[in-house]
Order: structure tokens, then C-alpha cells, then sequence
């Protein structure tokens, strides 16, 4: 098969990855990819966004799957293009990603559905926003309702920052996707990511990873798309991961189906597990990216199986084989990331680090300038290993961190502490 993976970043690349271990897979495009692809595929350049553009370049180059890594191009429309021209694509319509593009339409699905969640309020200008805000004092939760690069979620610690927030969101500060506003009920608790492969008939748990947001170690510092992840959580116990089906994946799904827009793609619920129950803090229509890379690691070859008979709605057919494995990828980051970064720094050191299904760094934002690595980007590179305990994957993973030569980057050093410290 001729398959297209869509993306640039550290998630793609470990999606690719391991579909190009799977031997259904002849030739692998990565569109627009990074300095990680050209050892395993062929990248490309055009609008991953434009659908005219990726149904044209899929039908030109006889591209037979379509995997979308990104939200965007999922926003966009691009799934629903493909499939209006034939080519098989796995990733949602534009209809049902909106569980991803808009909090407020979440909310509403889950109280038609019945999901335990944060209650919620949503807000259309700044005068009710803020009095809202004073009539249910902190702790609370200000999210502005559309795609904001992960930003968009504010945990004030003071009223007078609260009220702050809700007037800079409806003043601009997240572009179009801060004129709604959802004011939320903080929840306390421990957080874990829950994958689920969904086909609009049958949805099969495909496993689980916690994810590091704050830039720095203990938890510290600004929000990022995550420093760094690891898998299976300790968190999801079998009695949990049944209570996640049964209470928020299952009854979302039939409420996505009861609209006309059933969900088929991967569902990435994010949870927060409270005294042994969880409620859901959001739902993603993709990978997330770091927890891709851990889920890839650990599942190789067979996601292209998986991945194919989700798109085809054969999912009663299949199920998803475990090692009693874990997988912890550490992100290596440009200095000042989240903010400003320097970008175009020379990287030294991966050439002499393993590169098999054990230990794997996968490239994020990177580019090769004059036959050198240099650094493209914010996360620049996601140095993963797999071990028989959390313990020994996080050894390997930092054992690689240590070989990188890269003076610019940063990472956490925690990475997977909590889950081994208890
Ligand atoms: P989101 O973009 O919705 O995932 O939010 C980003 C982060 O904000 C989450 O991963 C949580 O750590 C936190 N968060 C979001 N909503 C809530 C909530 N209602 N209660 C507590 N924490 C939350
Ligand atoms: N790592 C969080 C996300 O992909 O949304």
C-alpha cells in the first residue's frame, strides 16, 4: 500500500514509524515531515490543510491511506474530502472533530450524553463572563472555546487574575477562539490520557499514557504540548478503564451517532481521576503528541492493522496485542520554549545512539541545513525507550538524553518520577 501520513512532528513520525514496520506498507510519504522522515519515507510539501490540496497530491501520487496526525487538517475538512474522493482516510469529519475545535459543543454533548465532567458555564461577552466569575469565586477554570495551540486553558490564582483573563479573551488575546468562552468548575485530581479507536459501530481501547504539560521539573512553569509521556498509566486500573467506557466514551459515541455525525478516528479522552472515579476534562480527535510516541513504541507494526480496519469499520474484527511492556519518551526543547526560542542550532550525537524497537528518537521540530541537524522548531526531539518497567525505559530514555549534543536544548528530568516514586 501507498500510505500518507499527514504532520511534521514527533507524533508523525513515530506514527509513521511504526506503520512503515508494518510489511502492508510499500511506499510512505510524510507530508511536510522533518529531518527524522527521510530514514524511513519520502516527505512532501503542500497544504496539509488545504483539502483540495491533499485529495489532489493523494490521487496524483496513488496514495491508498490517508493517517492524519494534527487536529487541523481534521478542522479543515480534509478527512471529509478524502472521503468524498474515495481514498480511504483515518481521522473524523469536520462535524466530528468538533469535539476537539469547540469546548462548548463538548459540554453540550456531555450533558445530552450524560458524561461525568466539570460543570460549566459558556459566555458570548466579557460583563457576564466576569460576573459570573465573581458570583462562583476560585477555584475555577476560564477556557477559551476554540483551537488555542494548547493554550487557551487558564487556572487563575487570584480573582483579580480571573477577571483579567475573561476581559483579555474576549479582548483578542486567543484570536477567534476566545469569543466564546467556558467558565468550569475546577477539578481536583490526577490526570491520565485514555486512547480509543473508534469506527462508528464498535470503539476498541487502544491504551493508555500520562503526559507532563508545565515546561519545568516538579511541575513548574508555563503550559507546553507536553515535555514528556510515558505508558501504560498506573493510574488506569481495569475497573477505571471499564468505568471510562461505560460512562463517558461509550455514551459520547451514541450521542455523536444520534446527531448524524458518528465519530470514527481516534478519540483521546483526557481524564481526571478523583477518589477512583474519572470524569472527563476534554476530548482531542487525535494522537496526542508526546503520548504517541510511547503508545507507537510499544505497539509497532500492528498500528497499520488497527489503524486500516478502523477506517474500514472492521473493528469487531480486531484487537490490540500487549506486551507487558512500558514505553517514556523525554522532549528535548529549544531554550525559552513555550515562548521565544532560537531556532537553526546545530544537534551533534544522534548517530552514535541506538535505533531499533527498544530505543528510538524521534524527530520533532528539525531540518537538515548543509548536510547538519539543526533545530526547527519548539520541541525539536522525543528521545523514547521501551524497557520491562517504567524504571528501565526512563533509564534508557535519559541514558540517550545524555548523549545529545545540543547546548540550546532543554528537558525535563522528571519525566515518569511520580508514576515510580508513588
Ligand atoms: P485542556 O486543554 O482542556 O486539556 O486543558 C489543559 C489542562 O488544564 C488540562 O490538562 C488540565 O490539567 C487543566 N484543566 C482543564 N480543565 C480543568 C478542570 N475543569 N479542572 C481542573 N483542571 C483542568
Ligand atoms: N500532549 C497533549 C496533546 O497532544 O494534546
Amino acid at each position: 500500500m501507498n500510505i500518507l501520513v499527514l504532520g511534521g512532528g514527533g507524533r508523525e513520525h513515530a506514527l509513521a514509524w511504526a506503520i512503515k514496520q508494518n510489511p502492508k506498507c510499500d511506499r510512505l510519504v510524510v507530508a511536510p515531515g522533518n529531518a527524522g522522515i527521510p530514514d524511513i519515507g519520502e516527505t512532501a510539501a503542500f497544504d496539509i490543510c488545504d483539502p483540495a490540496a491533499v485529495t489532489a497530491f493523494a490521487a496524483e501520487e496513488a496514495i491508498d491511506f490517508v493517517v492524519v496526525g494534527p487536529e487541523a487538517p481534521l478542522v479543515a475538512g480534509v478527512g471529509d474530502a478524502l472521503a468524498e474522493a474515495g481514498i480511504l482516510v483515518f481521522g473524523p469529519s469536520a462535524a466530528a472533530a468538533r469535539l476537539e475545535a469547540s469546548k462548548a459543543f463538548t459540554k453540550e454533548v456531555c450533558d445530552a450524553a450524560g458524561v461525568p465532567t466539570a460543570a460549566w458555564a459558556r459566555f458570548d461577552n466579557a460583563a457576564d463572563a466576569r460576573s459570573h466569575i465573581a458570583d462562583i469565586g476560585l477555584p475555577l477554570v476560564i477556557k477559551a472555546d476554540g483551537l488555542a495551540a494548547g493554550k487557551g486553558v487558564i487556572i487563575p490564582e487570584t480573582l483579580d487574575i480571573a477577571l483579567d483573563t475573561a476581559k483579555g479573551m474576549f479582548g483578542g488575546d486567543f484570536g477567534a477562539a476566545g469569543s466564546t468562552v467556558v467558565i468550569e468548575e475546577f477539578m481536583p485530581g490526577e490526570e491520565a490520557s485514555f486512547f480509543v479507536l473508534c469506527d462508528g459501530e464498535t470503539a476498541l481501547p487502544l491504551g493508555t499514557a500520562q503526559d507532563h504539560k508545565r515546561a519545568y521539573d516538579e511541575d513548574r512553569g508555563p503550559n507546553t504540548g507536553g515535555m514528556g509521556a510515558f505508558s501504560p498509566s498506573p493510574l488506569m486500573t481495569p475497573a477505571l478503564e471499564a468505568q471510562v467506557m461505560a460512562e463517558i466514551v461509550r455514551p459520547t459515541l451514541a450521542e455523536m451517532a444520534r446527531r448524524g455525525t458518528p465519530y470514527r478516528g481516534l478519540l483521546y479522552a483526557g481524564l481526571m481521576i478523583h477518589e477512583g472515579r474519572a470524569r472527563l476534562v476534554e476530548y482531542n480527535v487525535r494522537f496526542g503528541d508526546p503520548e504517541a510516541q510511547v503508545l507507537m513504541m510499544r505497539l509497532g507494526g500492528q498500528v497499520l492493522d488497527l489503524l486500516l480496519a478502523c477506517a474500514e469499520g472492521r473493528l469487531s474484527e480486531m484487537s490490540v496485542h500487549w506486551a507487558g511492556d512500558h514505553a517514556l519518551t523525554v522532549v528535548m526543547a529549544a531554550r525559552g520554549y513555550p515562548g521565544g526560542h532560537a531556532r537553526g542550532e546545530p544537534i551533534r550525537g544522534l548517530d552514535r545512539l541506538p535505533d531499533d524497537s527498544w530505543n528510538m528518537v524521534f524527530h520533532a521540530g528539525t531540518r537538515m541545513a548543509d548536510g547538519q541537524l539543526v533545530s526547527a522548531g519548539g520541541r525539536v526531539l522525543n528521545v523514547t525507550a521501551r524497557g520491562g518497567t517504567l524504571a528501565e525505559a526512563r533509564a534508557r530514555a535519559y541514558a540517550m538524553v545524555d548523549a545529545i549534543d545540543w547546548p540550546g536544548g532543554f528537558c525535563r528530568r522528571d519525566i515518569g518520577g511520580r508514576a515510580l516514586t508513588g
